[in-house]
Formats: C-alpha cells, structure tokens, sequence
C-alpha cells in the first residue's frame, strides 16, 4: 500500500522520521541518556584492536559512515569492506575480532559469503538486517535489527538511515566500552540522536525546492556529488541513488579530491551538488564550493541558512537544512538526497520503484 504517495520510493522517503525513531528507541534508554543494547554484544569491544564491517551498495555506503563514528567515538580502527571484494582476498583477521555485516535484505550473496568468510576465519558476527527472518540473521551470533519495516522501492531509503541509527548506537556504546566516552559525553551525543527524527521531519520540508530543482537535474548528463567528512558517504550514495532511478551518470567524491582530477570536468552544465553540514570540516567543503564557482560550476549547496545567505550570489539552488549539531548529520542530509534522485526520476517518468536491470535482494553474484 502505497498511502497517499505516488511510488513506495515516495512513501518510504517520508516515513523515515518515523521508523529511525522506532529504530533508535531500540538501542536508546532515552530517560537515563544511556545506550541500551537490546543484546549482549559476541566480543568485549575494550578488547577489539579492530573491526570489520561489510556490504553492498548503499549498506556499503553506510558502513562507510559508521567507520567515522567508530573511530571518532570509540578509538576503534575499522575496515569497511565491499562485501564481493573482502570474500575473495582471503583478508587476514584475527580469530577473536569481530565482523559487521549490514544488508537490508539478509540475503545479499556477497555479503552472505562474507559473513561465512569472517566467520570462518573465528570472527563473531553481527548482522545489522532489515528482514527479520533472514539467511543472515540466522547464521550471525549477533543480530541488531533494523525497525524500518518492508521497504518495497529498490531503491533503498529507509534502510539506509535506520543502519545509520543502529550504528551510531553501537559506536555509542563502543565507546563507553573502551572508556572513551564519558556518561556526560554519552548523554549528550544521545540528545542529539534523539532529535533526529525531528530534524528529517523537518528536512522533509525541502521537498518543493528539489521538486523544483529536479527539472534541471533531469536536462542534464552528469551530476557530480561532493561531501567531505561523513558527508563523502553521502555524497556517494547520492550518486548511486540518482544512477540507478534516473539512468543520469552520476558521482560522488570526496570534495578534497576535486583538485586531484575532477575538476576538470567543471563546465556550465554539469551541476555540483555540494552536502555540506555545520561540521568541523565545513571550512574545508566551503573553499571547494568557492572553486567550484570560480570556475563557472553550477554550485547546488545542501547546507543550512547561514551557509545559503553566503553562497547567495554563487549558488545556482540552495536547498535549506536546519540548523543542529552536526556529529550525525549524515541521517538528516541523507532526505535532500534521496529527494533528488526521487524527483528527477519522476520528471523524467522514469520508474522509480522498479528500475530497469535492477532487482531488490541481490542472491546471486
Ligand atoms: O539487501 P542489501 O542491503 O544487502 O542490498 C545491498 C544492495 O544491493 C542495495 O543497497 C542496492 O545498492 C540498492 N538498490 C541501492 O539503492
């Protein structure tokens, strides 16, 4: 059922507010300000000199996200693995370690044969999956659901943020457990979890400037994607998500990569889309933007208000985040993009539910 909206894409997109509350009410004891993992963990996370995470597409994506969150919160060194690539390297892990496997679906061959790989080789598993009564959920020692509920569209949304939501409790409660995270440190990076949902609702208002915004995306061949920090994840998922419902090339870089190459292909019809939340590295986005510009790009900013006033003489479009402590922004700025996509493909009456050569749960390789 698709309610009120068009495709499940559509539906899905807006009920994120929703199930990543859902999601975080899991993992959260939202009264003491503590995480409340509803599982006891395979390993002590004090004594993990790594970890590994693995995945497809836009689960990989999230992983690459949740690597800055572990790593910044936790002290913990990960390795964020495409899953069809970690199966066949026979990759060196230490038997007592841990793998992640994330998949909406539960049943993605390669990250299935990753999961069997990791274990094989004496790593405990977790399984970060949407379908309950998956192949993954059954053989991990672990499993930390994903509350996002059917998600139809194969382009995937929902699931998207909700594995955001489930890791960023983890490396919450990662880095309590290594001592890097202090009680009051922890409350109040929860405080800001738990205002997410409330955030998206509010990014969700967006959604007429990008409707208005898609009828120029769905003229054009190339779109390049820029985020730095995690926002590179995102800027990557961007693309991916425009590739694969608007058949529109598309790609995501890390913004300080622009001077290594990309630039080249500035001219004045290839929009540059730039995801760039009040984080620590914003400094460092903005003077990409200012290059971007300066070389006659159209610059497309996804940031907040403060940053649109700026960027007013430059910016072709700005699309209006609101304003809130940016540790994970990544589940907020992830609506504008999942927007874009949706929209163009729409203007361009493409299918957005059901994509040309695309099937939902990847089971072969
Ligand atoms: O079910 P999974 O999460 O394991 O699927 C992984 C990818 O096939 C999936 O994310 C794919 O990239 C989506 N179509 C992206 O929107």
């Amino acid at each position: 059922d698709k309610g009120n909206h068009r495709h499940f894409m559509a539906k899905e997109i807006h009920e994120q507010p929703e199930v990543v509350g859902r999601t975080l009410g899991h993992y959260l004891d939202m009264s003491s300000g503590h995480v409340a993992l509803p599982f006891e963990l395979p390993v002590d996370p004090a004594t993990l000199s790594r970890l590994t995470i693995c995945g497809c597409g836009t689960a990989y994506f999230s992983a690459l996200m949740a690597k800055y969150w572990f790593e910044r919160f936790a002290r913990l060194p990960v390795d964020v693995e495409i899953a069809s690539e970690f199966r066949y390297r026979d990759p060196p892990l230490d038997p007592s370690g841990l793998t992640i496997v994330v998949s909406q679906s539960g049943e993605t061959a390669d990250t299935l044969a990753a999961l069997r790989c990791a274990k094989g080789k004496g790593q405990k598993i977790l399984a970060i999956v949407n379908v309950a009564s998956s192949t993954m959920s059954r053989e991990a020692d672990v499993v930390a659901p994903t509350l996002a509920g059917p998600e139809i569209g194969v382009a995937s949304t929902k699931a998207f943020t909700c594995q955001l939501a489930v890791f960023a409790a983890l490396a919450l409660a990662f880095g309590r457990a290594r001592g890097v995270l202090g009680a009051k440190e922890e409350a109040r990076l929860i405080g800001e979890l738990m205002a997410v949902p409330g955030l998206m609702a509010q990014a969700l208002k967006c959604e007429s400037a990008i409707e208005g915004l898609a009828r120029e995306i769905g003229k054009v061949r190339d779109v390049l994607y820029l985020g730095r920090g995690a926002a590179y994840p995102l800027a990557l998922e961007g693309a991916l998500k425009l590739k694969e419902i608007s058949y529109i090339h598309a790609e995501g870089y890390a913004a300080g990569e622009l001077k290594h190459g990309p630039i080249a292909l500035i001219d004045g019809d290839m929009p540059v889309i730039v995801i760039a939340p009040k984080d620590a590295v914003l400094e460092k986005t903005i003077s990409n933007m200012q290059e971007v510009a300066a070389r006659g790009g159209r610059l497309i900013l996804i940031g907040d208000e403060n940053l649109a006033r700026d960027f007013a003489g430059e910016a072709e479009a700005s699309i209006i985040m609101p304003e809130f402590p940016a540790d994970f922004a990544g589940m907020v700025y992830a609506i504008p993009i999942q927007l874009i996509a949706y929209h163009t493909a729409v203007v361009m009456g493409k299918d957005a539910d059901q994509p040309r050569n695309l099937a939902k749960s990847v089971t072969v390789e």
